[in-house]
């Protein structure tokens, strides 16, 4: 089944062409991870999916709705959204900001929202000495971190991830790229991830969309994309060029 829908997608700011007739599909329950290089379109795509950006021409769906044709905001509590070193609010606490759509959704209990919020920083590995700070007060990777307890705070079924890890030391990068793996198997989760980093573009995804100028270069699983590179740019990209002997 289906989760996500592009069909002949056409975005552009000013004269620069972003997104170029792209056309994809997103599986119920998989974690496609995207990559290219910085400017071929990876954000304004993934904006596309929770009605960030409009198409210039061509359509968008999610579950099957095309987006913009009902409530933008309805939509967006139903999708988790990370970005890389932006989207807390600053003037709330970290537990706030980890509660925030399970409250505005109605999720009044005090006590269990301190809990689940207690549960998530846990999982990603915050101590709860944070839960009363605000975002100013906390450092980058630790700011992005709660910004990725927020989004699993909304128990979405449909997570976009721009860049989450980013900000992250190596070893913080790893235990989290084990827990999305976790989450998505328990969850089922389809999760949209962008990353620059090849190699957790590999380890992460079922399928990796390599994005060239607005288009696609190539979108096929990781084992593929190594052995069978579509062309020199994903060949170069993903460094399956063979070293010179
Ligand atoms: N709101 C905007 N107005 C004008 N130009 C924009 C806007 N948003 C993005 N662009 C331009 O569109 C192109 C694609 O941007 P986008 O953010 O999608 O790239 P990206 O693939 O995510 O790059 P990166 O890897 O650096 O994050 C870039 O050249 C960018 O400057
Ligand atoms: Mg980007």
């Amino acid at each position: 089944m289906e989760i996500i829908r592009f069909e002949h997608v056409t975005k552009s700011f000013g004269d620069q062409r972003v997104l170029d007739d792209f056309s994809l599909a997103v599986n119920e329950g998989e974690i496609l991870t995207v990559i290219g290089r910085s400017g071929c379109g990876k954000t304004t795509m993934l904006k596309m999916i929770n009605g960030l950006e409009m198409p210039d021409s061509g359509k968008v769906y999610v579950e099957g709705e095309e987006v913009g044709s009902t409530d933008l905001t309805a939509l967006r509590r139903r999708i988790g959204y990370v970005i890389q070193n932006k989207g807390l609010f600053p003037h709330m606490t970290v537990e706030k900001n980890i509660t925030y759509v399970p409250v505005i959704s109605g999720k009044k209990n005090k006590k269990e929202n301190r809990q689940t919020a207690l549960r998530l920083l846990e999982l990603v590995g915050l101590d709860a000495s944070m839960l009363d700070r605000y975002p100013s007060e906390l450092s980058g990777g630790q700011q992005q971190r709660v910004g990725i307890a927020r989004a699993l705070a909304a128990e979405t079924k449909l997570l976009l991830m721009d860049e989450p890890f980013g900000a992250l030391d190596e070893i913080t990068k790893r235990s989290m790229q084990k827990e999305v793996l976790n989450l998505q198997k328990k969850l089922q989760m389809t999760i949209v991830f962008i990353t620059h980093d090849i190699r957790e573009a590999m380890r992460l995804g079922n399928r990796v969309l390599v994005m060239e100028q607005g288009r696609i270069a190539q979108l096929d699983t990781p084992e593929m994309i190594r052995s069978h590179p579509a062309d020199d740019f994903v060949r170069e990209l993903t460094g399956t060029e063979e070293e010179p002997h």
